[in-house]
């Protein structure tokens, strides 16, 4: 939550600063703001709040000009959303500026020493307190890295700050305490950078070095200088992200979210490649440490996750449960970290998350080490502090950025990794076959086309249902066994990009409540395919029938039967049935932004919600 990109170097800072505060604004957009310095133009700060497209305008009339500078995108946590509670602050100085993502815990405390001191506020913000305390200690200290070792020294939480002085005008300094924030410093000939997150930057470098909690940056225009907060020098090798920068581009498409449901069947293709060999029948995941000696050990496995990540976390059971005999246990992150879980020798921890940063995923993970529990991380961000904890290995999605605060490709994404984590798994402990593995290997090589079919077939079809139901104020979306989580996922997606309430339900849990719901104006999501537990769907689909609920079915291609009990059906083809949820899922995806669409709702930056969670 919260964005910052900070630049030195021979460009124009606002352009990098403000580029990068563009690719960041999904995580967060309630205001924004840039300090830039020169010499002749001093110290400007200009603030916006809304969108950062408001602060582009303010730059437009007022531009802010210097070849060194930061940037913030705000999702608000102490204070309003107000001009003075957007970040950049000042120290009572004016000459110490800072940008904070996080989270400072004990911030009434410092705040309430700070004005006994006798300073002056101007904001409501947590981030405040840091900037005075920075100018507090500077004139102690006459330099900016040892003051800000003293302010974070004082400060609780979870943070990235950022800090620059005009008194040392080549260098901005960044550090990082907890797990609230990452940072990422990308360096190139003559020129640094860093930010939150890798899209920010990438159209200038690959070349990337992540900190570490509790280290701290000095980032000039020939480098960086990393070390410990106790000032231990730290030795660290950049990794090159093989992102494209096109790939963080919204290119021909209305909307992130929009271009990235379209990129499944692709996202589905690379995530098999060259971790699979059909001929002999075998998953190789190349960057899991864990042999087939310590996969042989793990009788229990515990997934753990947030929001559609969770629900991906549901599938993975079914997968690994089924595929591995292995037994399996779902938490929701924020759940697991305060239970005092009881892990065991014999456990697993399986973190499942796509920006690697969500603090409660990362809590989760870092319980398990205290335990001496290894854990895996199904990950997206390449280099994200989740991969970096994963000491059993990090699975990468490698569906690219994504960058649409509903997540898309990184669910089926997810899905796909798990189920090879699930085949990895049963390979290593022989509960499957090499000829057994081959045919879900087949059946996984078929799914991007059948992915492609999906989207086009549901394209024109959940058009004419957003023209339809656009104007519900509820949904109810039901499931049974492995479509119970994408019945979940269905109900999220729509609520979180159309602000239409509605619910996920195991469909036969629904004569147990949720059927009281049900009249002529409810559309009912069903997803129906032809497994196991079909006839019982149908039954359930009678019974909402019966009540004159509006029935949208996601059924297989063909199912003449589906055809005469629903209102309306989209077709999905057939596959393996721990694998359909990957394709029924994708027309709940294209009903929820088409939906998002026909209301006028901001798809890509739905309100309150921010891409990563860094916060509690
Ligand atoms: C998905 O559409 C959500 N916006 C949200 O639930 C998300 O999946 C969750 O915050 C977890 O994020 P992560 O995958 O980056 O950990």
């Amino acid at each position: 939550m919260c964005g910052i990109v900070g630049y030195v170097g021979p460009r124009a800072a606002t352009e990098v600063v403000v580029g990068g505060l563009q690719r960041l604004e999904y995580r967060g957009y309630d205001s924004a703001g840039i300090a830039i310095y020169d010499p002749e133009q001093g110290l400007q700060l200009r603030r916006s709040v809304g969108k950062l497209s408001n602060l582009v305008q303010r730059l437009g009339q007022q531009p802010a000009i210097g070849h060194v500078g930061m940037g913030h995108t705000r999702w608000a946590t102490h204070g309003n959303v107000t001009e003075e509670n957007a970040h950049p602050h000042r120290d009572a100085s004016g000459r110490v500026v800072v940008i904070q993502n996080g989270i400072v815990e004990n911030y009434l405390e410092l705040k309430s020493r700070l004005l006994e001191m006798g300073y002056h506020f101007q904001s409501q913000t947590d981030t405040e307190v840091i900037a005075h305390l920075v100018g507090h200690y500077y004139r102690e200290e006459q330099a900016l890295e040892p003051a800000l070792r003293r302010a974070l020294a004082e400060l609780r939480g979870g943070n990235a700050v950022v800090a620059f002085c005009v008194d040392e005008p080549e260098r901005l300094i960044v550090a990082r305490l907890g797990n609230a924030g990452g940072v990422v410093i990308g360096t190139a000939p003559g020129e640094t950078f860093v930010a939150s997150d890798v899209p920010a930057i990438l159209d200038y470098t690959r070349e990337m070095v992540f900190l570490e909690d509790r280290e701290l940056a000095v980032i000039t225009r020939t480098g960086v200088t990393i070390s410990t907060l106790s000032g231990a020098p730290v030795t660290r090798t950049p990794v090159n992200v093989p992102w494209d920068p096109v790939a963080a581009a919204k290119g021909d498409y209305k909307h992130f979210m929009q271009k990235e449901i379209h990129e499944q069947p692709r996202a589905l293709m690379d995530i098999l490649r060259g971790r699979i060999d059909q001929e002999a029948g075998q998953v190789q995941l190349e960057d899991l440490t864990l042999d087939d000696r310590a996969l042989r050990r793990v009788e229990r496995i515990y997934v753990t996750a947030c929001g559609t990540a969770w629900h991906a976390g549901l599938m993975a059971k079914f997968m690994i449960e089924s595929l591995a005999r292995v037994r399996v246990e779902v938490d929701y992150a924020s759940e697991f970290r305060y239970r005092g879980p009881i892990l065991g020798d014999d456990a697993l921890l399986l973190a499942i998350t796509q920006s690697g940063e969500t603090v409660d995923t990362l809590a989760a993970m870092e319980e398990a080490r205290a335990q001496g529990v290894p854990s895996v991380a199904i990950v997206n961000a390449i280099g994200s502090q989740a991969a970096r904890l994963a000491d059993g290995g990090p699975i990468y999605l490698h569906a690219g950025p994504e960058i649409g605060v509903a997540s898309t490709k990184a669910f089926t994404s997810m899905l796909a990794a798990a189920y090879l984590f699930a085949l990895r798994l049963g390979q290593a402990r022989g509960t499957l076959k090499p000829a057994q593995i081959r045919e879900h290997l087949q059946a996984m090589v078929e799914l991007p086309g059948k992915a492609a079919t999906v989207i086009e077939q549901s394209l024109p079809i959940c058009a004419e249902l957003a023209e339809r139901y656009h104007r519900a104020s509820d949904a109810l979306f039901l499931g049974r066994q492995a479509n119970y989580p994408i019945a979940l996922e269905g109900a999220l997606k729509l609520k979180e990009i159309s602000y239409i309430h509605a619910e996920g339900y195991p469909a036969g849990e629904m004569k147990h409540g949720p059927i009281a719901l049900i009249d002529e104006d409810l559309p009912v999501v069903c997803i129906a395919p032809r497994d196991a537990i079909y006839e019982k769907m149908i039954s359930n689909i009678e019974q909402v029938r019966a009540r004159h609920g509006q029935v949208i079915a996601i059924g297989t291609t063909g199912d003449t039967l589906l055809a005469t009990k629903a209102d309306h059906v989209i077709e999905v083809p057939a596959t393996l049935p721990l694998l359909q949820p990957i394709l029924t899922v994708i027309p709940l995806q294209i009903f929820a932004y088409d939906m998002a669409l026909r209301r006028g709702c901001d798809v890509d930056q739905p309100r309150n919600l921010a891409k990563s969670v860094t916060v509690e």
